[in-house]
């Protein structure tokens, strides 16, 4: 039974394995810290997402259905989102990383150093945050390092857009937090002021780094190596929503509206047509 990876809620995982014809029947275990919806249409569903481990930890830990979820939006490497994990049991964890290659080395950390509440998802952040995170349903999202697209001609490609600060406030909790970190100071110039004029966001001004992630990212070292200069940036949701909600989590919706379906469909056509694949596969 060595080196599967099973699916039973009451099972346990078992990472050994020393022989090799295990491995022709059975899936690779650091596969399964590589989700892949049934569905890339729906919004993600977070008991199957986290089965089998999500269970377990709710009884030990909290009322079922309070789990706190953090997402890592361009995770890179997984350095960041690993150490957190391993820190914070009690959170689970989602790393949002386009590249496969990438996207398959955060599983093979996770898998590795046996962090069931990491799950590694390879697609567009700005996908992720539009359609597969149900409303309100985060508690934190972090960008942390963001690809610069530093030449003017190249901004539109920049990820934190006024509209997806729009949809990272759809998906965070009343109580939630979003974290941006760069060394680009041009970009963080223009998120501040893309964030100011956000209706759903308001800049949690007081917020110490060192308090809320003090894990580095392997980009950030490499930075903080290299002297340069990092800038920091929290909001949170705006209190008015806290206070309109009761400060209670807003009901998840379990499918599309026909109008959110309508952008689904559109924003696809345009990924479609920048060659960008929206569903891809562990193997692609
Ligand atoms: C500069 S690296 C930073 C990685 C990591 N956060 C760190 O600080 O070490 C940016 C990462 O975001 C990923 N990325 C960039 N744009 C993305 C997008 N739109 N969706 C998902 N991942 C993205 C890149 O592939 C890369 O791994």
């Amino acid at each position: 039974m060595a080196g599967h990876l099973f699916l039973s809620s009451s099972s346990t995982i078992d990472y050994e394995n020393d022989n090799e014809d295990d491995w022709i029947m059975k899936p690779t275990p650091w596969e399964s810290f590589l989700y892949q919806p049934p569905s890339w249409m729906e919004p993600l569903d977070w008991q199957k997402v986290f089965h089998p481990i999500l269970s377990q930890l709710e009884t030990q830990n909290s009322e079922p259905g309070t789990f706190p979820i953090h997402v890592d939006l361009g995770a890179g490497d997984g350095g960041f989102v690993t150490a957190r994990a391993q820190s914070h049991p009690d959170i689970r964890f989602i790393a949002v990383e386009r590249l496969l290659g990438r996207a398959r080395k955060i599983a093979k950390k996770a898998c590795r150093n046996q962090l069931d509440n990491v799950r590694a998802l390879r697609i567009e952040a700005s996908y992720v945050v539009e359609f597969l995170i149900p409303p309100h349903s985060i508690q934190a999202i972090t960008i942390l390092f963001p690809d610069p697209w530093p030449k003017r001609r190249h901004q539109d490609r920049r990820l934190i857009q006024s509209h997806f600060l729009v949809q990272c406030a759809r998906c965070l909790r009343p109580d939630g937090w979003i974290a941006i970190k760069t060394d680009d100071a041009a970009y963080f110039e223009q998120i501040v002021e893309m964030l100011a004029a956000c209706q759903g966001l308001e800049h949690w001004k007081d917020a110490d780094p060192e308090q809320l992630i003090p894990e580095l990212t392997d980009f950030e070292r490499d930075f903080l190596k290299a002297g340069r200069s990092i800038h920091f940036l929290t909001a949170r949701p705006i209190s008015a929503r806290r206070d309109a909600s009761g400060g209670k989590w807003i009901e998840q919706s379990s499918s599309f509206s026909e109008e959110e379906k309508k952008q689904l469909r559109q924003f696809q056509s345009q990924q479609k047509s920048k060659g960008v694949s929206m569903a891809p596969g562990v193997n692609e």
